[in-house]
């Protein structure tokens, strides 16, 4: 029969329903069946997960799938088999494409795409301006009976602060988020990298923290000015954790995500390595290049103090692919972004290795908390909800090889380092989707 599986002697663990406990659990028709101690069924195909455990499929809010107009980046078809090998089943894909999503018709033909490709699920973002042009409101109405479950300018902020209190009133008739990219175009103006010490250092002109945290603030108070959910994209700063910090603790409706890449390496990485057999001559590292920036380590100490005392919401990818060509050029010139959905999970699973975050904390945060902040029916092992799983071995650790990706962005400052803790297999309405290497003798035996 289809989508039926018995997953036997893994440690279940379901942030949504305090569960933590080894279990076996049987899928049946791609729904959870039953959670429980020694099953058995005849005639279903058994998965040996002992050492292994198992969560709820991952939700990533926030990453660009690149399609329609930039198939040479990314498609539909190889962003979610990426997402899927990253163990995250639902995918929420940010609306700066070509046309940006600002059509009913766009958001149907991305929702198409993806039940073509028939990896992970895709919930798309639709623009907040038309056009990206920051003036004119999209019509939320529409888009949001199109399927949009959220509204974003993302790659670029809402710059307008009339426009963004405007946004705000409208998201309330739809009861979905504004997710901003906060940016301050004037504070940041020409700048590629975080403004501190380092850039400095380089001679490379830098953003100011101020930039993001201006933005911050001033979206907090417009969220509590209009009542309307603001969701604040990528956090970098200790500023902006702060802010976020304090907003909430006045009751205002914001939510926040962080980045594997923002919660782990620092601007350091941009100086690059040196050039072997290139006498003293440093190249920068394009692959460091990400908006916002990477910052310092203060700044990543204050995000994941965020993350652990519930400021920042949701670990979410910004997976931002590019070719290769975007990338190999002069630093000032290339594209800001990192290819992460199949490094995620690893790179934030060091955290936990480091003793910084409980491994509930972080899958809470990959997904009961992401599925919250987007009122998803995601993210959860409930008997009754579609088994979307991901299967993890903590004790493997493997080489970042981003010719392996199955994303076309190779773009990534972590190429050939060795992570802690694997994706062994995905599922998604309980179709088997992914089967790491190394893995496929424990299926369908
Ligand atoms: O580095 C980034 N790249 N940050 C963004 O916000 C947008 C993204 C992209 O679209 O490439």
């Amino acid at each position: 029969m289809k989508n039926n599986w018995l997953i036997k002697g893994a440690r279940v663990l379901d942030p949504a329903n305090n569960f933590d406990a080894v279990r076996d659990l049987f899928i049946k028709s791609g729904t959870i069946a039953d959670i429980g101690e020694e099953f058995s069924h005849d005639n279903v195909p058994v998965i040996d997960a002992h050492g292994l455990v198992l969560a709820p499929g991952f939700v990533d809010l926030h990453c660009h799938l690149r399609e329609p107009g930039f198939e040479y980046k990314e498609t539909i078809a190889t962003g979610t088999r990426a997402a899927v090998r990253g163990g995250f089943t639902t995918v929420c894909s940010m609306a700066n494409t070509d046309p940006v999503v600002d059509t009913p018709a766009t958001v149907e033909f991305i929702l198409e795409q993806a039940r073509a490709a028939a990896a992970a699920r895709v919930y798309p973002l639709a623009a907040v301006t038309q056009g990206f042009g920051g003036t004119q409101l999209v019509e939320m109405a529409m888009l949001a009976e199109a399927g949009a479950v959220a509204f974003s300018d993302d790659g670029m902020p809402v710059a307008d602060a009339r426009i963004m209190r405007h946004a705000l009133e409208y998201s309330l008739l739809v009861d979905k988020p504004i997710v901003n990219h906060c940016e301050d175009p004037a504070l940041a103006q020409g700048g590629v990298m975080n403004e501190g010490l380092t850039s400095l250092r380089l001679g490379l002109r830098g953003m100011p923290a101020e930039a993001e945290e201006t933005m911050v603030a001033r979206d907090a108070l417009l969220a509590r000015r209009t009542g309307a959910h603001i969701h604040i994209a990528h956090v970098s700063t200790q500023g902006g954790v702060e802010i976020i910090r304090g907003a909430k603790q006045a009751g205002i409706r914001i939510t926040a995500e962080v980045t594997p890449h923002h919660l782990t390496l620092s601007d350091a990485l941009v100086a690059g390595r040196r050039q072997a057999g290139a006498g003293s001559s440093l190249a920068y590292d394009t692959h460091a290049k990400v908006k916002p920036p990477l910052r310092t380590q203060a700044d990543i100490d204050a995000l994941i103090e965020g993350l652990n005392d519930g400021t920042l919401d949701a670990i979410a990818t910004d997976h931002a692919p590019h070719s290769t060509t975007d990338k190999l050029c002069e630093y000032s010139e290339a594209e800001s972004g990192i290819s992460c959905l199949e490094t995620a999970f690893s790179q934030v699973h060091q955290l936990v290795q480091d003793g910084r975050v409980p491994l509930q904390t972080l899958v809470s945060k990959l997904t009961t908390e992401p599925a919250r902040v987007f009122g998803l029916p995601r993210g959860t092992l409930a008997v009754g909800a579609a088994a979307d799983i991901t299967l993890l071995d903590l004790e493997a650790a493997w080489d970042v090889d981003p010719e392996k990706f199955a994303s076309k962005g190779k773009n990534t400052p972590i190429a050939g380092w060795t992570l802690p803790g694997r994706v062994a297999m995905t599922f998604v309405d309980g179709k088997l989707v992914h089967t790491a290497d190394g893995y496929e003798q424990r299926g369908a035996q």
